[in-house]
Protein backbone atom coordinates (compact mmCIF):
# COMPACT_ATOMS: atom_id res chain seq x y z
CA UNK A 1 0.00 0.00 0.00
CA UNK A 2 0.77 3.20 -1.16
CA UNK A 3 2.73 5.52 2.10
CA UNK A 4 0.39 8.26 1.02
CA UNK A 5 -2.97 6.49 1.35
CA UNK A 6 -2.54 6.28 5.40
CA UNK A 7 -4.02 8.78 6.86
CA UNK A 8 -1.67 12.11 7.80
CA UNK A 9 -1.03 12.32 10.85
CA UNK A 10 -1.67 15.77 13.38
CA UNK A 11 -0.47 17.42 15.96
CA UNK A 12 -2.65 16.97 18.71
CA UNK A 13 -3.64 20.18 19.80
CA UNK A 14 -3.67 23.71 19.51
CA UNK A 15 -0.70 24.13 21.73
CA UNK A 16 1.18 21.42 20.51
CA UNK A 17 1.64 23.30 17.52
CA UNK A 18 2.29 26.38 19.20
CA UNK A 19 5.16 24.14 20.80
CA UNK A 20 6.39 22.48 17.63
CA UNK A 21 6.79 25.90 15.75
CA UNK A 22 8.64 27.66 18.69
CA UNK A 23 10.55 24.67 18.80
CA UNK A 24 11.21 24.87 15.47
CA UNK A 25 11.86 28.91 15.78
CA UNK A 26 14.01 29.06 18.74
CA UNK A 27 16.88 27.34 18.66
CA UNK A 28 20.70 28.28 17.43
CA UNK A 29 19.85 30.75 15.82
CA UNK A 30 18.32 32.83 18.73
CA UNK A 31 20.94 32.17 21.40
CA UNK A 32 24.18 31.78 19.03
CA UNK A 33 23.97 33.29 15.93
CA UNK A 34 21.51 36.54 16.81
CA UNK A 35 24.69 38.18 19.65
CA UNK A 36 27.33 36.96 17.32
CA UNK A 37 26.02 38.80 14.22
CA UNK A 38 24.71 41.46 16.00
CA UNK A 39 28.42 41.96 17.48
CA UNK A 40 29.91 41.15 14.15
CA UNK A 41 27.53 44.22 12.91
CA UNK A 42 28.12 46.71 15.38
CA UNK A 43 24.82 46.27 17.65
CA UNK A 44 22.32 48.54 17.94
CA UNK A 45 21.86 49.98 14.44
CA UNK A 46 21.75 46.12 13.23
CA UNK A 47 19.33 45.25 16.09
CA UNK A 48 16.47 47.48 14.99
CA UNK A 49 16.72 46.62 11.33
CA UNK A 50 16.37 43.13 12.50
CA UNK A 51 13.20 43.97 14.20
CA UNK A 52 11.94 45.84 11.43
CA UNK A 53 12.40 43.01 9.16
CA UNK A 54 10.45 40.55 11.26
CA UNK A 55 7.50 43.12 11.41
CA UNK A 56 7.55 43.57 7.43
CA UNK A 57 8.63 40.74 5.88
CA UNK A 58 9.27 37.85 9.01
CA UNK A 59 5.32 38.04 9.99
CA UNK A 60 3.86 38.20 6.96
CA UNK A 61 5.39 35.38 5.43
CA UNK A 62 5.63 33.32 8.28
CA UNK A 63 1.70 33.82 7.65
CA UNK A 64 1.45 33.14 4.66
CA UNK A 65 3.71 30.14 4.84
CA UNK A 66 1.42 28.40 7.55
CA UNK A 67 -1.65 29.50 5.28
CA UNK A 68 -0.18 27.58 2.21
CA UNK A 69 0.50 24.09 4.48
CA UNK A 70 -2.81 24.20 6.66
CA UNK A 71 -4.86 24.86 3.00
CA UNK A 72 -3.08 21.58 1.29
CA UNK A 73 -1.98 19.56 4.17
CA UNK A 74 0.89 17.80 2.33
CA UNK A 75 4.74 18.47 2.19
CA UNK A 76 6.19 21.93 1.00
CA UNK A 77 6.61 20.78 -2.73
CA UNK A 78 3.51 18.99 -3.33
CA UNK A 79 1.41 21.83 -1.31
CA UNK A 80 2.80 24.51 -3.78
CA UNK A 81 2.23 22.16 -6.90
CA UNK A 82 -1.24 22.03 -5.32
CA UNK A 83 -1.85 25.87 -4.50
CA UNK A 84 -0.73 26.70 -8.30
CA UNK A 85 -2.73 24.60 -10.18
CA UNK A 86 -5.53 25.59 -7.98
CA UNK A 87 -5.16 29.44 -8.72
CA UNK A 88 -4.48 28.61 -12.03
CA UNK A 89 -1.05 29.48 -12.01
CA UNK A 90 2.50 27.49 -13.63
CA UNK A 91 3.26 24.20 -11.94
CA UNK A 92 7.18 26.05 -11.92
CA UNK A 93 6.40 27.12 -8.61
CA UNK A 94 7.17 24.16 -6.91
CA UNK A 95 10.64 25.64 -7.64
CA UNK A 96 10.32 27.66 -4.74
CA UNK A 97 9.76 24.85 -2.93
CA UNK A 98 12.70 22.58 -4.02
CA UNK A 99 14.92 25.25 -3.55
CA UNK A 100 13.79 25.45 0.01
CA UNK A 101 14.44 21.53 0.26
CA UNK A 102 17.86 22.23 -0.58
CA UNK A 103 18.14 25.00 2.12
CA UNK A 104 17.15 23.33 4.68
CA UNK A 105 19.83 20.69 4.16
CA UNK A 106 22.68 22.77 3.28
CA UNK A 107 21.62 25.06 6.90
CA UNK A 108 21.19 21.58 8.86
CA UNK A 109 24.72 20.80 7.54
CA UNK A 110 26.56 23.44 9.21
CA UNK A 111 23.96 23.87 11.95
CA UNK A 112 24.76 20.33 13.05
CA UNK A 113 28.49 21.47 13.39
CA UNK A 114 27.66 24.04 15.87
CA UNK A 115 25.11 22.01 18.12
CA UNK A 116 27.21 19.61 18.35
CA UNK A 117 29.79 22.32 20.01
CA UNK A 118 26.36 22.62 22.52
CA UNK A 119 26.74 18.90 22.85
CA UNK A 120 30.29 19.19 23.79
CA UNK A 121 30.04 21.79 26.10
CA UNK A 122 27.73 19.71 28.50
CA UNK A 123 30.30 17.04 29.80
CA UNK A 124 32.80 19.84 29.46
CA UNK A 125 30.93 22.09 31.99
CA UNK A 126 30.70 18.83 33.90
CA UNK A 127 33.96 17.92 34.23
CA UNK A 128 34.43 21.14 35.99
CA UNK A 129 37.20 22.43 33.39
CA UNK A 130 35.64 26.14 33.35
CA UNK A 131 35.74 26.94 36.91
CA UNK A 132 37.41 30.00 38.21
CA UNK A 133 38.22 30.23 34.19
CA UNK A 134 39.43 33.94 33.16
CA UNK A 135 38.71 35.14 29.44
CA UNK A 136 41.48 34.35 27.64
CA UNK A 137 41.35 30.44 29.21
CA UNK A 138 37.85 30.32 27.97
CA UNK A 139 38.75 31.43 24.29
CA UNK A 140 42.00 29.13 25.11
CA UNK A 141 39.83 26.09 25.46
CA UNK A 142 37.09 26.91 23.25
CA UNK A 143 40.01 26.73 19.95
CA UNK A 144 41.53 23.94 21.45
CA UNK A 145 38.14 22.28 20.82
CA UNK A 146 37.75 23.50 17.36
CA UNK A 147 41.50 22.15 16.36
CA UNK A 148 40.81 18.85 15.89
CA UNK A 149 38.51 17.90 13.19
CA UNK A 150 37.77 14.32 14.25
CA UNK A 151 36.11 15.53 17.28
CA UNK A 152 34.45 18.21 15.60
CA UNK A 153 33.23 15.49 13.06
CA UNK A 154 32.26 13.21 15.71
CA UNK A 155 29.70 15.36 17.47
CA UNK A 156 28.20 16.41 14.27
CA UNK A 157 27.93 12.12 13.40
CA UNK A 158 26.16 12.41 16.65
CA UNK A 159 23.71 15.18 16.34
CA UNK A 160 22.73 14.15 12.56
CA UNK A 161 22.07 10.83 14.22
CA UNK A 162 19.44 12.22 17.01
CA UNK A 163 17.64 14.35 13.97
CA UNK A 164 17.25 11.75 12.00
CA UNK A 165 16.31 9.34 15.06
CA UNK A 166 12.98 11.59 15.17
CA UNK A 167 12.50 12.55 11.51
CA UNK A 168 12.05 8.70 10.95
CA UNK A 169 10.01 8.24 13.60
CA UNK A 170 7.50 10.95 12.87
CA UNK A 171 7.88 14.73 13.92
CA UNK A 172 4.48 15.08 15.46
CA UNK A 173 4.95 12.69 18.46
CA UNK A 174 7.26 12.77 20.90
CA UNK A 175 8.42 16.24 19.75
CA UNK A 176 5.94 18.62 21.92
CA UNK A 177 6.91 17.37 24.88
CA UNK A 178 10.35 18.18 24.26
CA UNK A 179 9.10 21.64 24.03
CA UNK A 180 6.60 21.55 26.48
CA UNK A 181 8.85 20.91 29.67
CA UNK A 182 12.40 21.49 28.40
CA UNK A 183 12.13 24.87 26.82
CA UNK A 184 10.35 26.59 29.69
CA UNK A 185 13.57 25.93 31.84
CA UNK A 186 15.81 27.07 28.76
CA UNK A 187 14.14 29.84 29.65
CA UNK A 188 13.95 30.45 33.09
CA UNK A 189 18.58 29.79 32.68
CA UNK A 190 18.52 32.46 30.48
CA UNK A 191 16.52 34.66 32.99
CA UNK A 192 19.01 33.01 35.60
CA UNK A 193 22.38 34.17 33.29
CA UNK A 194 20.83 38.02 32.58
CA UNK A 195 20.30 38.38 36.45
CA UNK A 196 24.31 37.57 36.75
CA UNK A 197 25.30 39.58 33.88
CA UNK A 198 23.03 42.63 35.68
CA UNK A 199 24.69 41.73 38.80
CA UNK A 200 28.17 40.83 37.68
CA UNK A 201 28.97 42.26 34.24
CA UNK A 202 29.02 46.05 32.09
CA UNK A 203 24.71 45.79 31.76
CA UNK A 204 24.35 49.20 31.22
CA UNK A 205 27.34 48.96 28.52
CA UNK A 206 25.31 45.91 26.71
CA UNK A 207 22.00 47.91 26.96
CA UNK A 208 23.44 50.60 25.27
CA UNK A 209 25.60 48.81 22.67
CA UNK A 210 22.48 46.56 21.39
CA UNK A 211 19.57 49.51 21.85
CA UNK A 212 21.64 52.78 20.72
CA UNK A 213 20.96 53.09 16.71
CA UNK A 214 24.54 54.42 15.40
CA UNK A 215 23.45 54.25 11.80
CA UNK A 216 26.66 55.75 10.37
CA UNK A 217 28.18 52.15 11.06
CA UNK A 218 25.43 50.53 9.88
CA UNK A 219 26.36 48.80 5.91
CA UNK A 220 24.38 47.13 3.47
CA UNK A 221 25.58 44.03 3.68
CA UNK A 222 24.43 44.17 7.86
CA UNK A 223 21.25 45.13 6.41
CA UNK A 224 20.74 42.39 4.40
CA UNK A 225 22.55 40.04 7.65
CA UNK A 226 19.86 41.55 9.87
CA UNK A 227 16.91 39.91 7.06
CA UNK A 228 18.54 37.14 6.40
CA UNK A 229 18.82 36.30 9.87
CA UNK A 230 15.13 37.28 10.38
CA UNK A 231 14.08 34.07 8.26
CA UNK A 232 16.57 32.09 9.80
CA UNK A 233 14.89 33.11 13.44
CA UNK A 234 11.68 32.37 12.68
CA UNK A 235 12.50 29.40 10.47
CA UNK A 236 10.79 30.89 7.57
CA UNK A 237 11.49 30.82 3.43
CA UNK A 238 12.23 27.72 2.82
CA UNK A 239 9.24 25.37 3.81
CA UNK A 240 9.81 24.13 7.32
CA UNK A 241 6.63 25.88 9.34
CA UNK A 242 4.71 25.26 5.70
CA UNK A 243 5.83 21.54 6.50
CA UNK A 244 4.36 22.13 10.38
CA UNK A 245 1.40 24.31 9.01
CA UNK A 246 0.18 20.72 7.10
CA UNK A 247 -0.10 19.20 10.64
CA UNK A 248 -2.05 21.96 11.80
CA UNK A 249 -5.18 21.02 13.47
CA UNK A 250 -8.28 22.35 11.49
CA UNK A 251 -9.32 24.78 14.67
CA UNK A 252 -6.12 26.81 14.72
CA UNK A 253 -5.91 30.40 14.49
CA UNK A 254 -3.23 30.96 11.95
CA UNK A 255 -2.28 34.29 12.42
CA UNK A 256 -2.60 34.64 16.25
CA UNK A 257 -0.53 31.16 16.49
CA UNK A 258 2.00 32.91 14.53
CA UNK A 259 2.41 36.17 16.05
CA UNK A 260 2.51 33.99 19.55
CA UNK A 261 5.37 32.20 17.92
CA UNK A 262 7.11 35.43 16.72
CA UNK A 263 7.20 37.12 19.90
CA UNK A 264 8.49 34.57 21.92
CA UNK A 265 11.17 34.16 19.83
CA UNK A 266 12.38 37.66 19.41
CA UNK A 267 12.30 38.02 23.21
CA UNK A 268 14.20 35.06 23.66
CA UNK A 269 17.08 36.38 21.18
CA UNK A 270 16.94 39.62 22.86
CA UNK A 271 17.35 38.11 25.99
CA UNK A 272 20.40 36.03 25.03
CA UNK A 273 21.73 39.06 23.73
CA UNK A 274 21.36 40.94 27.29
CA UNK A 275 22.92 38.32 28.97
CA UNK A 276 26.00 37.48 26.76
CA UNK A 277 27.32 41.53 26.05
CA UNK A 278 27.62 42.34 29.68
CA UNK A 279 29.58 39.48 29.87
CA UNK A 280 31.55 40.55 26.67
CA UNK A 281 32.16 44.34 27.73
CA UNK A 282 33.41 43.13 31.11
CA UNK A 283 36.44 40.79 29.63
CA UNK A 284 38.80 42.14 28.00
CA UNK A 285 40.28 39.57 25.80
CA UNK A 286 36.76 38.98 24.25
CA UNK A 287 35.29 41.24 21.45
CA UNK A 288 31.96 41.52 20.40
CA UNK A 289 33.07 40.96 17.18
CA UNK A 290 34.26 37.96 18.10
CA UNK A 291 32.59 35.86 15.49
CA UNK A 292 30.79 32.36 15.84
CA UNK A 293 32.67 31.67 19.22
CA UNK A 294 31.11 34.45 20.89
CA UNK A 295 28.86 32.11 22.76
CA UNK A 296 30.65 29.58 23.67
CA UNK A 297 33.44 32.16 24.96
CA UNK A 298 31.46 34.35 27.27
CA UNK A 299 29.41 32.08 28.96
CA UNK A 300 31.69 29.71 30.71
CA UNK A 301 33.34 32.72 32.19
CA UNK A 302 30.13 33.46 33.65
CA UNK A 303 28.68 29.78 34.75
CA UNK A 304 33.09 29.35 36.11
CA UNK A 305 32.53 31.94 38.48
CA UNK A 306 29.08 31.31 39.56
CA UNK A 307 27.67 29.35 42.73
CA UNK A 308 26.70 26.17 41.21
CA UNK A 309 27.83 27.55 37.61
CA UNK A 310 29.00 23.29 37.09
CA UNK A 311 25.46 22.85 37.41
CA UNK A 312 24.14 25.27 35.99
CA UNK A 313 26.17 25.27 33.09
CA UNK A 314 25.87 21.74 32.12
CA UNK A 315 22.18 22.47 31.97
CA UNK A 316 22.21 25.17 30.05
CA UNK A 317 24.51 23.57 26.93
CA UNK A 318 22.19 20.48 27.38
CA UNK A 319 18.91 22.52 26.63
CA UNK A 320 20.56 24.31 23.85
CA UNK A 321 21.23 20.87 22.36
CA UNK A 322 17.92 20.31 22.94
CA UNK A 323 16.50 23.56 21.22
CA UNK A 324 18.68 22.75 18.32
CA UNK A 325 17.77 19.45 17.99
CA UNK A 326 14.11 20.54 18.18
CA UNK A 327 15.33 23.27 15.04
CA UNK A 328 17.30 20.74 13.07
CA UNK A 329 14.20 18.26 12.81
CA UNK A 330 11.96 21.32 10.55
CA UNK A 331 15.38 21.81 8.48
CA UNK A 332 14.83 18.49 7.29
CA UNK A 333 11.16 18.28 7.71
CA UNK A 334 10.41 19.27 4.05
CA UNK A 335 12.87 17.13 2.06
CA UNK A 336 11.62 13.88 4.04
CA UNK A 337 7.84 14.78 3.63
CA UNK A 338 8.45 15.23 0.19
CA UNK A 339 10.07 12.16 -0.75
CA UNK A 340 7.00 10.17 1.43
CA UNK A 341 4.51 12.20 0.50
CA UNK A 342 5.39 11.33 -3.25
CA UNK A 343 5.17 8.05 -2.39
CA UNK A 344 8.40 6.64 -3.81
CA UNK A 345 10.43 6.01 -0.21
CA UNK A 346 9.25 5.22 3.85
CA UNK A 347 10.25 7.60 6.12
CA UNK A 348 13.69 5.47 7.24
CA UNK A 349 15.29 5.29 3.82
CA UNK A 350 14.11 9.31 3.09
CA UNK A 351 15.75 9.84 6.28
CA UNK A 352 18.86 8.01 6.20
CA UNK A 353 19.24 8.95 2.24
CA UNK A 354 18.88 12.55 2.62
CA UNK A 355 20.46 12.65 6.33
CA UNK A 356 23.22 11.40 4.77
CA UNK A 357 24.03 14.05 2.22
CA UNK A 358 23.46 16.58 5.14
CA UNK A 359 26.31 14.55 7.02
CA UNK A 360 28.53 14.72 3.70
CA UNK A 361 28.08 18.44 3.39
CA UNK A 362 28.68 19.00 7.23
CA UNK A 363 32.38 17.65 6.66
CA UNK A 364 32.96 20.89 4.97
CA UNK A 365 31.76 22.75 8.17
CA UNK A 366 33.41 20.96 10.61
CA UNK A 367 37.04 21.62 8.64
CA UNK A 368 36.60 25.08 8.46
CA UNK A 369 37.14 25.24 11.77
CA UNK A 370 40.73 24.01 11.54
CA UNK A 371 42.59 22.54 7.91
CA UNK A 372 40.84 24.61 5.89
CA UNK A 373 39.93 27.97 7.65
CA UNK A 374 40.78 30.08 4.86
CA UNK A 375 37.92 31.80 2.69
CA UNK A 376 38.92 29.49 -0.68
CA UNK A 377 35.33 30.66 -1.91
CA UNK A 378 35.39 33.64 -4.23
CA UNK A 379 38.29 34.29 -2.13
CA UNK A 380 35.57 35.46 0.69
CA UNK A 381 34.40 32.88 3.05
CA UNK A 382 34.90 29.42 3.97
CA UNK A 383 32.69 26.58 3.22
CA UNK A 384 30.97 27.07 6.92
CA UNK A 385 30.96 30.52 6.15
CA UNK A 386 29.34 30.21 2.13
CA UNK A 387 26.83 27.56 3.72
CA UNK A 388 25.72 30.65 5.61
CA UNK A 389 26.00 32.85 3.15
CA UNK A 390 24.19 31.10 0.23
CA UNK A 391 21.42 30.07 2.75
CA UNK A 392 20.75 32.89 4.72
CA UNK A 393 21.73 35.98 2.24
CA UNK A 394 20.39 34.21 -1.20
CA UNK A 395 17.93 31.41 -0.51
CA UNK A 396 15.77 32.54 2.43
CA UNK A 397 15.31 36.48 0.85
CA UNK A 398 14.46 34.76 -2.29
CA UNK A 399 12.38 32.28 -1.03
CA UNK A 400 10.57 35.01 1.21
CA UNK A 401 10.13 36.90 -1.89
CA UNK A 402 8.42 34.13 -4.04
CA UNK A 403 6.31 33.12 -1.20
CA UNK A 404 5.04 36.68 -0.81
CA UNK A 405 4.52 37.27 -4.20
CA UNK A 406 2.84 34.00 -4.61
CA UNK A 407 0.34 33.99 -1.46
CA UNK A 408 -0.08 37.93 -1.84
CA UNK A 409 -0.53 38.29 -5.60
CA UNK A 410 -2.12 34.68 -7.23
CA UNK A 411 -4.51 34.28 -4.65
CA UNK A 412 -7.72 36.46 -3.83
CA UNK A 413 -8.90 37.54 -1.38
CA UNK A 414 -11.60 35.69 -0.61
CA UNK A 415 -9.45 32.37 -1.10
CA UNK A 416 -7.38 34.20 1.44
CA UNK A 417 -10.09 35.09 3.85
CA UNK A 418 -11.68 31.48 3.83
CA UNK A 419 -8.70 30.11 5.95
CA UNK A 420 -7.83 33.02 7.62
CA UNK A 421 -8.46 33.87 11.62
CA UNK A 422 -8.16 37.56 11.43
CA UNK A 423 -10.79 39.93 9.17
CA UNK A 424 -11.11 43.52 8.97
CA UNK A 425 -8.19 45.73 8.82
CA UNK A 426 -5.97 43.16 10.62
CA UNK A 427 -6.09 41.36 7.65
CA UNK A 428 -6.41 43.64 4.99
CA UNK A 429 -2.97 45.36 6.73
CA UNK A 430 -1.35 41.26 6.80
CA UNK A 431 -2.23 41.60 2.62
CA UNK A 432 -1.24 45.06 1.96
CA UNK A 433 2.34 44.56 3.62
CA UNK A 434 2.21 41.12 2.19
CA UNK A 435 1.79 42.43 -1.95
CA UNK A 436 2.96 46.10 -1.66
CA UNK A 437 6.22 45.97 0.91
CA UNK A 438 6.98 42.42 2.42
CA UNK A 439 8.22 41.62 -1.87
CA UNK A 440 10.57 45.77 -2.74
CA UNK A 441 12.06 45.32 0.85
CA UNK A 442 13.71 42.05 0.01
CA UNK A 443 14.44 43.18 -3.06
CA UNK A 444 15.95 46.49 -2.58
CA UNK A 445 17.97 44.80 0.77
CA UNK A 446 18.63 41.80 -1.02
CA UNK A 447 20.53 43.52 -4.17
CA UNK A 448 22.43 46.29 -2.50
CA UNK A 449 23.44 43.99 0.10
CA UNK A 450 25.13 41.56 -2.60
CA UNK A 451 26.30 44.67 -4.08
CA UNK A 452 27.82 45.64 -1.23
CA UNK A 453 29.84 42.19 -0.78
CA UNK A 454 30.90 41.37 -3.60
CA UNK A 455 32.00 45.18 -4.93
N1 LIG B 1 15.02 28.97 13.48
C1 LIG B 1 16.02 28.05 13.91
C2 LIG B 1 16.95 28.78 14.86
O1 LIG B 1 16.75 29.94 15.11
C3 LIG B 1 16.76 27.39 12.78
C4 LIG B 1 15.85 26.83 11.78
C5 LIG B 1 15.01 25.77 11.95
C6 LIG B 1 15.61 27.32 10.47
N2 LIG B 1 14.27 25.57 10.82
C7 LIG B 1 14.61 26.51 9.91
C8 LIG B 1 16.14 28.35 9.75
C9 LIG B 1 14.16 26.75 8.62
C10 LIG B 1 15.68 28.61 8.46
C11 LIG B 1 14.69 27.82 7.91
O2 LIG B 1 17.89 28.22 15.35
Amino acid sequence: MATNALPREAWNSRLTFILAATGSAVGLGNIWKFPYIAGENGGGAFVLVYLVCILLAGIPVMIAEVFMGKRTRTSPVLAVEKLAAESGQSTRWRWMAIMGVIAGMVILSYYSIVAGWALAYFPKMISGAFVAIDDAGSSALFNEHLSNPWRLLGWHSLFIIMTMAVVITGVTRGLGKAVEYLMPILFVLLLILLGFSISQGEFSHAVKYLFAFDFGSLTMDSVLAALGHAFFTLSIGMGAIMAYGSYMPEDTPIAKTVLTVAALDTCVALIAGLAIFPIVFASPAIEPGEGAGLLFISLPIAFGSMPGGIFFGALFFALVSVAAWTSSISLIEPAVSWAVDKGKATRLKAGIFLGGICWLLGIGSALSFNVYSDPWIFGLFNWFEFSDFLTSYVMLPVGGILMAIFVGHMFGKSALLESMDIEGWLFDAWRFVLRWITPDLIKIIFFLGIINIFL
